[in-house]
């Protein structure tokens, strides 16, 4: 066990030395107890088992891995990535995380966490927690979606809590003006340049009409579009997302109409690529808060380095999906490793 533990040790400061340049700045988000294949000796198939079940799912719908990043930014940017955004319930029986507005009606991705944890479950009872496949099944999804594999360290524990009251604040908004959305990365340890990189994750997935409508027909109250919009696009947009009708306003039609989903970018929605800022210097670009980055004297020179250099986008990506997967984690023996997903032991 002594000597596991020294292996364990050496292969975590050899990932650590070789893979995260800066382990010493992610010791300040509390992310230092995760180590480089966790499970070796407990559970060496973990992520084995988990890339099985995800691969299958993604190649039956694509649009889950996008989900599936989104979800995980999601938990970690409350209360950490603990797994408490997969929780339907806790014991005090408040609210929970995923039912907050700002999650919207759209998360989705966890059923795929509930199988792959049965799959696991069914090898490695209470081993392996769920915060731990969450993280797993992103870089899996990353990977799926074009990023070249990455280690993601192991040795989350999942939460207790989950409290739709802790959301608001924590959660950045399409609404929200650059400098805002910067101090919400600040207080989770992550830097203005980290957000522009993984803003890139944008460059999959969709978004509803309801979150850019205004930008098409009414922006800032002005009843005419967004100026820094592309023409275009624009037009394009306004047949995705036809404008509001008086006479439905009030009708579940409309509800339907703001809810339809448009791709971030649909030239190549199943790639994680850096075309999304070369998009964004374009004005072809779903939300306000996107476009905003590449105005910005904060982000703007960022968001041009990673339009012209590929490369680096995709090293800087891992390197901030790790960081993010490193976000207030809780390890060692606080909270559990939960035996479903959705409920505290
Ligand atoms: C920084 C400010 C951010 C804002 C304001 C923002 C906002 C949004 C909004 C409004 C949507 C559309 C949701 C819907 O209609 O269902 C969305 C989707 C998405 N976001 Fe973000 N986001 C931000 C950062 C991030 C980050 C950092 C990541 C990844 C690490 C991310 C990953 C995604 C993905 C992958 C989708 C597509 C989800 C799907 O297709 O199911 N976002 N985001
Ligand atoms: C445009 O937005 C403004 C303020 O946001 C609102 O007062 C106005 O009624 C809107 N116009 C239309 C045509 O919806």
């Amino acid at each position: 066990m002594e000597a596991d533990q020294v292996t364990t040790f050496a292969a975590f400061f050899i990932a650590c030395s070789l893979i995260f340049s800066t382990c010493s700045s992610a010791d300040e988000n509390k992310g230092r107890h995760l180590h480089a294949r966790f499970y070796r000796y407990s559970c060496p198939q973990a992520e084995k088992l988990a890339n099985d079940v995800s691969r299958a799912a993604f190649d039956q719908d694509p649009t889950l891995a996008a989900a599936l990043i989104r979800l995980f930014f999601h938990d970690c940017f409350v209360n950490g990535c603990d797994a408490s955004i997969l929780l339907d319930s806790t014991i005090s029986g408040e609210p929970v995380e995923k039912i907050s507005p700002a999650n919207g009606k759209t998360l989705r991705g966890m059923k795929l966490i509930d199988e792959i944890k049965a799959r696991i479950e069914s090898e490695c009872p209470r081993i392996v927690s769920c915060a731990d496949i969450l993280a797993f099944a992103t870089r899996d999804a990353t990977v799926f979606s074009g990023i070249p594999y990455y280690i993601i360290p192991g040795g989350r524990r999942d939460g207790l809590s989950s409290r739709a009251a802790d959301v608001f604040g924590n959660l950045p908004i399409p609404s929200m003006p650059v400098d805002e959305m910067v101090e919400i990365f600040t207080k989770k340890g992550m830097t203005a340049d980290e957000m522009v990189v993984l803003i890139g994750a944008h460059s999959i997935g969709r978004a509803q009409c309801s979150f850019f409508e205004d930008r098409i027909y009414n922006y800032s109250g002005t009843e005419s579009p967004d100026p820094t919009m592309d023409e275009a696009y624009g037009y394009y947009l306004s047949v995705m997302c036809p404008p509001p009708n008086s006479d439905t306003a009030e009708l579940a039609e409309d509800q339907g109409r703001r809810e339809r989903l448009v791709n971030f970018d649909p030239s190549s929605p199943f790639k994680l690529d850096n075309a999304f800022y070369l998009r964004l210097l374009e004005g072809r670009t779903l939300l306000r808060s996107d476009q905003d980055m590449a105005e910005d004297p904060m982000t703007a020179e960022v968001v041009r380095r990673m339009a012209y250099e590929p490369r680096t986008w995709k090293k800087s990506f891992v390197r901030a999906m790790v960081r993010l997967s490193r976000v207030d984690v809780i390890t060692g023996n606080a909270g559990e490793i939960r035996n479903n997903c959705r409920v505290v032991n």
